[in-house]
């Protein structure tokens, strides 16, 4: 499997091995180039995504639409519910647990994944489409950043996420009514979780990610919808089997496990054909824009699912 970018110059792409040895010195060179060799099916693959991958042209959704029209159901099923009742919640200590089949288990503090990649490197600027969808400016690193210090085991092959249960500071864990089972959970298989375009994201427009974005750490996985996006994750386990993941079981004739955005794949309820842009202007509202596949991003993904029928693995 090969999987290739136009917009790459053989000169911009750093070895994974040099760069993760940098990462401790963080000199890495102005333009980031991440290259990564996988393994998925014993195939050595090549990969290769520039800075500029990392950002769309699209203007970027408005700020107050970014933090005040969320989905996150720990704090109400409302869209502007996580940003009016996130106020209790504490992102502070954190920390994410890495295990499974790993050769390092490792428990990383909040203050130390920060210090992976200085805060210029950090700015990336991503569609996030599920309906509806943003331009979300993220400030994030990629997931690889956590999955590779701790050594995955040759039988790994899938990564599992989890999410805080806190009801004390989550209203929407409380009570006789309860709309998701929790913790909130999710998975990647691990050749899309070692994409440098998966991330984790730590603040949106230059900020500390609000307690409605998903505080401190969230996933950002931008060829996919957005439920994929697992806020406030505490847990991270590498397995041999495909994880659970939250939509799937509440709904699994509505929600697969892969989630790739896909126009041609519908969902039962909707056309996925198009999506209702927030915070731009239409003659109704917000206007639509026909959605691309893999959300733009089939250059530097679609080599993940070459022979697979995407129609019955949505
Ligand atoms: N993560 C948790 N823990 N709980 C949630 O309810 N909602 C998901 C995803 N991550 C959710 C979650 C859904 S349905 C979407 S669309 C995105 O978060 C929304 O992310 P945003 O509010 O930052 O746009």
């Amino acid at each position: 499997m090969t999987y290739k970018t136009s917009r790459i110059l053989s000169s911009e792409i750093t070895p994974a091995k040099v760069w993760l040895q940098r990462r401790d010195v963080l000199t890495m060179g102005a333009a980031l180039a991440i290259g990564a060799s996988l393994t998925q099916s014993g195939h050595a693959a090549s990969l290769a995504v520039s800075r500029s991958d990392y950002n769309v042209p699209d203007k970027p959704t408005p700020k107050k639409d970014v933090i005040g029209y969320n989905n996150f159901y720990e704090f109400g099923l409302g869209k502007e519910d996580p940003a009016a009742k996130s106020g209790d919640f504490k992102a502070l200590p954190w920390s994410v647990k890495v295990d499974g089949m790993v050769a390092r288990p490792t428990t990383f503090a909040l203050e130390d994944m920060l210090k992976l990649f200085p805060p210029q490197e950090r700015v990336y600027r991503m569609r996030c489409v599920e309906a509806w969808s943003m331009v979300i400016p993220w400030d994030g690193f990629p997931l690889s950043a956590l999955l590779d210090p701790v050594e995955p085991l040759g039988s790994a092959k899938y990564v599992a996420f989890e999410s805080i249960v806190r009801p004390s500071e989550m209203p929407g864990q409380r009570g006789a009514f309860q709309s998701l089972p929790w913790p909130y959970v999710e998975g990647l298989r691990l050749d899309e979780a070692r994409h440098p375009l998966a991330l984790l994201a730590v603040g949106v427009y230059g900020e500390t990610l609000p307690n409605q974005n998903g505080a401190p750490i969230r996933l950002v996985v931008p060829w996919k919808y957005g439920f994929k996006g697992i806020k406030s994750i505490v847990r991270i386990t590498l397995t041999d089997k495909p994880p659970k993941n939250t939509w799937n079981l509440a709904a699994p004739s509505e929600y697969g496990f892969f989630a790739n955005v896909n126009p041609s794949v519908h969902h039962p309820r909707w056309s996925q054909a198009s999506e209702r842009r927030i915070g731009s202007s239409g003659l109704f509202g917000s206007s639509r824009v026909p959605t691309l596949m893999f959300n733009g991003y089939a250059d530097q993904v679609a080599g993940l699912y070459g022979g697979m029928d995407l129609q019955a693995s949505f």
